[in-house]
């Protein structure tokens, strides 16, 4: 069967944006010839949406790439989310999606229909978990976007349905995806830095220009994210967004796997920068409406977490100030460590490094600015992520590259996609997005108690001393 992907104006569309967006120095694989469905002969999957605004359409746009998934039904509330998806149906050659819409809880009929497999939802946060909760009891395996849940009883309802119906729930935790992310994984799982002892991660997104959408408006009326993720900037304060930086760490640390989160202590800043861009926004001005809130949520969140097996990881959360985006990882073991973002991927190991310098982890130092200071081990002719690039992305790299925020959408995609069509479970589950979406109720918790420290819940129950790491562990499979 010829996969989607071997269309030529496909092909020619994704190399053109491969050029733009490839890690610098991979190297690129032959593209590689795709034939989804191969270990289930032909099996396709019914995959429905709810929420098909910006997130939900990248996912549909990347589900419509493959021949080895239908999509039924969408159910969105904002009728304009509904036309833009039925449109990239029918520009895709599919039948148009039974449409669920008029209430906010039309979901639930959706998720009546009989020939569901599996089911994405890309919702505001506070309907994710009751969402994936629903189509757990429904029998339908649900792909949940980040974070999963916003309170501690949220996480454990995903946990406690997931355990009382045997249905799945994926965390859609794109950044575990990332090639650079993938192959420091792989550095971790080879022993490159020995046993690990500390990590540095966060998300450091100046997000004004998505809290206020247009303009200085936010809730009602706005676009996109400002009608409703603004609104927990004025009500909470703590990490609101941890899945991005500590989802990648969480599985080169095997958290829930032969580890786990302990305990976490948080720190917030005072907060200015929501307060700032309103009143020096052409459209605000001190006299807005908008420039007389008090906003809770401190400009930056900084926390520390303490694992079972030692490790701290320090994590932030920084997204009311002008910046350049940043997940800021830094993964530091016995024998040396690896600091990659995407303008600066350097790393230290000791005795094969130069003493106190910097190898730069790309080939190509040019492209990367700041690694043009820094020396390349003379010992090594392949680069640091070249060695160490992962089988997903040696076998898929140059067809990922047009799906989403680099290629990493493509892996979160395919893994939950092939997930569905076997059966199994899913390399990122309900453990998994309880402990890690944990962290933003107990950051809460913590500043609003003077930075005391909280607890985790061990949502395995005991489970994580002998469950054996799932992620990425089936070679260049998913
Ligand atoms: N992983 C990533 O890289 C990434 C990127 C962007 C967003 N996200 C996450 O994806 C989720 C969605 O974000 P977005 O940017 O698409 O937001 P969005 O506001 O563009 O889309 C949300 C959609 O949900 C719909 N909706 C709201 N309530 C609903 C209900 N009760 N039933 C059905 N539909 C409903 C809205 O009408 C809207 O179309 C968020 O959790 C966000 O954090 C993740």
């Amino acid at each position: 069967m010829k996969s989607k992907s071997d269309l030529p104006g496909k092909n020619l569309q994704r190399r053109d944006f491969l050029k733009a967006t490839a890690v610098t120095g991979l190297g690129l694989a032959v593209a590689p010839r795709l034939a989804f469905g191969r270990k289930q002969a032909d099996r396709k999957v019914n995959i429905a949406f709810i929420g098909v605004g910006g997130r939900g359409r990248s996912h549909l746009r990347n589900l419509l790439n493959r021949d080895d998934v239908f999509v039924p039904a969408i159910c969105d509330i904002d009728p304009e989310a509904i036309q833009k998806s039925q449109n990239m149906l029918q520009k895709a050659g599919a039948r148009q999606a039974e449409v669920f819409t008029g209430s906010d809880f039309a979901y639930r009929d959706l998720l009546e229909k009989k020939d569901i497999d599996g089911v994405i939802i890309a919702t505001p946060w506070l309907w994710h978990t009751r969402m994936a909760v629903d189509a757990m009891k429904a029998g339908i395996m649900a792909g949940v976007e980040v974070s999963a849940a916003n309170t501690i009883e949220e996480c454990w309802d995903m946990v406690n349905t997931h355990e009382e119906t045997g249905t799945h729930v994926m965390i859609l935790e794109n950044v575990c995806y990332r090639r650079d992310v993938m192959a420091v994984l792989n550095m971790v799982r080879q022993d490159v830095f020995g046993e690990l002892m500390h990590a540095r991660c966060g998300y450091r997104h100046d997000l004004r220009g998505v809290k206020f959408n247009p303009g200085v408006t936010f809730g009602e009326g706005a676009r996109g994210e400002a009608r409703w993720r603004t609104q927990h900037s004025i009500y909470r304060n703590g990490d609101l967004y941890p899945t991005h930086g500590v989802g990648p760490i969480a599985t080169m640390m095997d958290i829930n796997r032969g580890n786990r989160f302990v305990s976490l202590t948080s720190h917030a800043t005072k907060s200015r920068g929501l307060h700032n861009y309103i009143i020096n926004h052409p459209e605000g001005g001190p006299n807005h409406p908008n420039a007389k809130i008090k906003w809770e949520l401190g400009d930056v969140v900084t926390t520390l977490i303490n694992t079972a097996k030692g490790e701290t990881i320090l994590v932030t959360h920084d997204t009311n100030l002008p910046r350049p985006y940043s997940l800021n990882f830094e993964v530091q073991g016995e024998k040396g460590l690896a600091d990659f973002d995407y303008h600066t991927r350097r790393i230290y190991i000791e005795g094969i490094s130069k003493p106190h310098q910097w190898d730069g982890m790309d080939r190509n130092e040019g492209e990367t600015g700041q690694t043009d200071q820094m020396e390349q081990s003379a010992a090594d002719t392949k680069s640091w992520l070249e060695k160490y690039d992962h089988p997903l992305w040696k076998k898929y790299g140059e067809y990922a590259a047009g799906s989403g925020h680099g290629g990493m959408d493509f892996f979160v995609d395919h893994a939950f996609v092939e997930s569905v069509k076997r059966g199994d479970p899913p390399p990122l589950d309900a453990y998994d997005a309880a402990a890690w979406s944990a962290i933003t109720p107990l950051s809460e918790r913590s500043i609003t108690e003077g930075n005391a420290p909280q607890y985790f819940p061990d949502f395995t129950r005991g489970k994580w001393i002998n469950n054996k790491p799932l992620f990425a562990t089936k070679g260049d499979d998913y």
